[in-house]
């Protein structure tokens, strides 16, 4: 039996593999922002719930405090938003606050505790950024869409593994795409182009796959710092990808969130 802490799996693939992870028997912990939603879920798969807002540094370190001690095997960084407009309670760019500086800080502040494996669910959209603007992650968001805010949190997520397999060679890190999945994420969309695109989208369990694999898979144990598929095999990510970014991400990050780099 293994402990994995897993953020916002009240809903959509975060969910799927939750939910398997716990049948196959082991101790899960679900991060989410809302009891309300999180708790009938955690009741249902014998899960236990934690208060974690993302896009709220406090809440974070709280999140943490609670989590200190409690020898966690994986975790895994799944929450995640598109499509809105503003910034993180601490007045960061709400995508890039929430889907990379929030999981940035709540890794960091577990990392001692943590024995085996990170995972974060990034996504292919982390292709279509050209790189990161440092100033526009501490305003509001740009786009009307808020897709090109996305797009470079998810690359985030990418350089984020990459950095934190150089810096704690002991972990074992993967960034990966769940595919284009239907799910709540698309909740943005206007309705008919949702439920055109819905019909192309793979379902919340084929989502979970490269997760599941990723988290849990013994013939991925030795990987650390790469990227994959929906099948969860590995796959190239953007070019954008070098260790030069990945440095000034987490020199910037650290700045952001108080930390020592
Ligand atoms: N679906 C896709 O096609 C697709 C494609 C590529 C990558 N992804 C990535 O896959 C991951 C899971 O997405 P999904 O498709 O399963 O989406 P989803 O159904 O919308 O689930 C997202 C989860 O993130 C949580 N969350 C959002 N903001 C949060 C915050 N501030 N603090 C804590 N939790 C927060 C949500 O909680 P609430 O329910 O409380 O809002 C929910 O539990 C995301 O990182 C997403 O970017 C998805």
């Amino acid at each position: 039996m293994k402990t994995f802490v897993i953020t916002g799996a009240n809903t959509g693939i975060g969910k799927v593999a939750a939910t398997e992870l716990a049948k196959r028997g082991n101790k899960v912990l679900i991060a989410g922002r809302s009891r309300e939603k999180t708790q009938p879920v955690c009741d249902a798969i014998g899960a236990e719930f934690v208060a974690l807002d993302l896009g709220d540094l406090a809440s974070v370190r709280r999140c943490a405090e609670s989590l200190k001690g409690r020898s966690i095997d994986v975790l895994v960084c799944n929450a995640g938003l598109a499509g809105h407009r503003g910034t993180t309670k601490d007045g960061f760019e709400i995508q890039f606050g929430t889907n990379h500086l929030g999981h940035y800080l709540l890794t960091r502040l577990l990392v001692d505790d943590i024995k085996e494996r990170v995972v974060m669910v990034a996504s292919d959209s982390h292709y279509g950024a050209k790189g990161i603007d440092w100033a526009a992650q501490r305003e509001k968001t740009k786009s009307v869409t808020g897709y090109r805010e996305y797009e470079v949190s998810k690359l985030a997520n990418v350089l984020f593994a990459q950095e934190l397999a150089r810096r704690v060679p002991r972990l074992h890190t993967y960034a990966l795409h769940p595919g284009a999945v239907a799910t709540d994420v698309w909740r943005r969309v206007p309705p008919p182009f949702r439920w055109v695109l819905k019909r192309f989208l793979l379902t919340p369990e084929q989502g979970a796959v490269s997760m599941l694999r990723a988290a849990s898979d013994p013939a991925l144990a030795n990987d650390t710092g790469k990227y994959y598929n929906p099948k969860g095999e590995e796959k190239r990510p953007s070019k954008r990808a070098t260790p030069e970014l990945a440095r000034e991400l987490w020199e910037r990050s650290a700045e952001w969130v108080g930390l020592p780099s």
